[in-house]
């Protein structure tokens, strides 16, 4: 199950995303918001899908704002949340490849719904390679424990 969520500059491009994911037949839950308001903030809508990947209620994540940096930067404040801004195919393959990244962040303002379709291909597709970056990936979690 993929958790998703936007901000007020994010909104419609969500709703795009939440068509596709339909068509794909992929599961999600709208974290919201739900209705749009100029005021709903990027670190609302980052805790309630970082919260969720975090306690394991989603398997990963989709974050909207107008960059996809604010998202990323409340994101990974959560536990376990591995979320990355990207805009290219490579970047997202080896951030799944190599980060095994479970968050994705887009920018609705620097990006089309055509590049997030491809991205998000990739991204719920590539597998993690594991081995020497699975221990990588592991010191991150310690990072918050000695912080
Ligand atoms: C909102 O104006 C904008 O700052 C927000 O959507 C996001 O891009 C923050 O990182």
């Amino acid at each position: 199950m993929i958790a998703i969520g936007c901000d007020h500059a994010g909104f419609e491009m969500k709703k795009l995303v939440m068509e596709y994911l339909d068509q794909i037949g992929e599961e999600y839950q709208d974290k919201g918001f739900l209705v749009f308001d100029k005021n709903d903030d990027y670190p609302v809508a980052a805790k309630a899908v970082g919260r969720a990947v975090s306690k394991g209620e989603a398997d990963r994540g989709i974050l909207i704002c107008g960059t996809g940096i604010g998202m990323s930067l409340c994101a990974n404040k959560f536990r376990g949340v591995r979320a990355v801004v990207a805009s290219d195919v490579f970047s997202v393959r080896y951030s799944r490849m190599h980060n095994d990244a479970n968050v994705i962040c887009f920018g609705a303002r620097v990006m089309g719904i055509g590049l997030i379709k491809e991205l998000l291909n990739v991204f719920l597709s590539q597998p993690f390679e594991g081995g020497r970056h699975a221990e990588r990936v592991k010191e991150f979690d310690r990072i918050l424990d000695e912080n």
